[in-house]
């Protein structure tokens, strides 16, 4: 059996027993080292930059600036109700008792109503505004969301052969016109969100959801828009990001033009690539032959509705181009794509030994074992479509 004082010196060593000052001076810095961790906010949908973003804001800061005068009303009547009936030494008045009171009642019940309708109006023209099909100079993109990627087809933007642009992760759009999705899924469900120009929507194999992107201006350079799927889909859902550029008129036609131009295809790394790579890789590319595409199509047919011209995997047309790899996850420069070649899942988890290529089932790119002359040699390759 523990004395009394071996129990006390047992409480002292507990390691969070704090005086109270000490635990409130404790909570404050918690509070400030969290506050931290806010940064800069990337991907907050509180500095919106298109249209529907906007009115997305705007609705919530009329909410909440009507929740913040209710919060701070109510509580300030409950503060001085207490403060002003508070229990009094030798006061044993009892408070005078009432039942019922019309007025009051009537209030509290008509002013809610008319919150509600203040909230409920913009409200709902917000959503049928937002769920418009925009018309006019629409630019029209299929989006097909795989585990772990995005894949974005321009639709009217096709080059010579009749093939359309087909790229993956990175997004370029025009600034001051109505971008219009058309979203399925190759396999589970996704949800394709880029807080600052619209808010999120899911992806969904078997059916098409739509979504309006529209900018009010160019992206910096180098500082797109950031995206990410908003949907749990597997191992790699965090990996899922997308990145949106956004252009002037002429800076999107010369985006569009130069992508509409075929790869070359020479190198060291040409054999290795069309050993390995186009499994499951499609790309353009010009040679002797002519232009040709290599890698495997998949079509994608939602109820004979529209068609989604798809791949197994990111289509490798201007690489070159792209800023990122791996889901928009890492900077696309010789280091971080030779240490993806060489072990896929280091960098971004998948399962790829559950790939069935026959069956169109991809959760990765495989570790094919290749040497580092083999990988430097499809490093410059892709590198070099530009
Ligand atoms: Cu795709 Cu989460």
């Amino acid at each position: 059996m523990r004395t009394g004082s071996q129990v006390r010196r047992t409480d002292k060593k507990r390691p969070f027993a704090l005086h109270p000052g000490r635990r409130l001076a404790a909570i404050a810095g918690l509070a400030l080292l969290l506050a931290a961790c806010s940064g800069s906010g990337p991907q907050t949908s509180l500095e919106p930059a298109g249209r529907i973003a906007d009115d997305i804001n705007n609705l919530w800061l009329l909410v909440f600036w009507v929740a913040t005068a209710v919060f701070v009303i109510v509580e300030a009547g409950l503060v001085y109700a207490v403060w002003k009936f508070r229990e009094r030494k030798d006061d044993d008045r009892r408070p005078r008792q009432v039942h019922g009171n019309n007025a009051i009642e009537i209030t509290w019940t008509i002013v809610p109503a008319v919150l509600l309708a203040v909230i409920t109006v913009p409200m709902l023209s917000g959503l049928f505004e937002m769920r418009k099909v925009p018309t006019g100079d629409v630019l029209q993109i299929n989006v097909t969301g795989h585990q772990w990627w995005w894949e974005f087809e321009y639709v009217d933007e096709t080059g010579p052969d009749g093939r359309s642009i087909v790229t993956a992760n990175e997004l370029h759009i025009p600034a001051d016109r109505d971008v219009y999705l058309s979203m399925t899924s190759a396999d589970v469900i996704h949800s394709f969100w880029v807080p600052a120009l619209n808010g999120k929507r899911d992806v969904v194999p078997g059916r098409i959801t739509n979504l309006t992107l529209s900018a009010f201006a160019p992206t910096p350079d180098g500082q797109p828009h950031l995206g990410q799927c908003a949907e749990f889909c597997g191992l790699a859902h965090a990996d899922m990001r997308v990145k949106a550029f956004v252009h002037d008129e002429a800076g999107f036609d010369q985006w569009v033009a130069a992508q509409l131009e075929p790869n070359t295809a020479v190198g060291a790394g040409w054999d290795t690539f069309t050993t390995f790579c186009t499994a499951c890789h499609q790309v353009t590319v010009e040679d002797a032959d002519g232009v040709r595409t290599v890698g495997p199509e998949r079509v994608i047919d939602v109820d004979g509705e529209r068609t989604f011209r798809s791949s197994l995997a990111p289509n490798l047309s201007h690489f070159g181009s792209r800023t990122s790899i791996a889901g928009a996850t890492f900077a696309n420069d010789v280091a971080h794509l030779s240490a993806f070649i060489d072990d896929p899942s280091s960098l971004k988890p998948m399962t790829p030994e559950r790939n069935d290529i026959a069956a169109g089932i991809i959760l990765g790119m495989p570790d094919y074992g290749l040497d580092s002359d083999e990988i430097a040699g499809v490093v410059a390759l892709v590198q070099s479509w530009e």
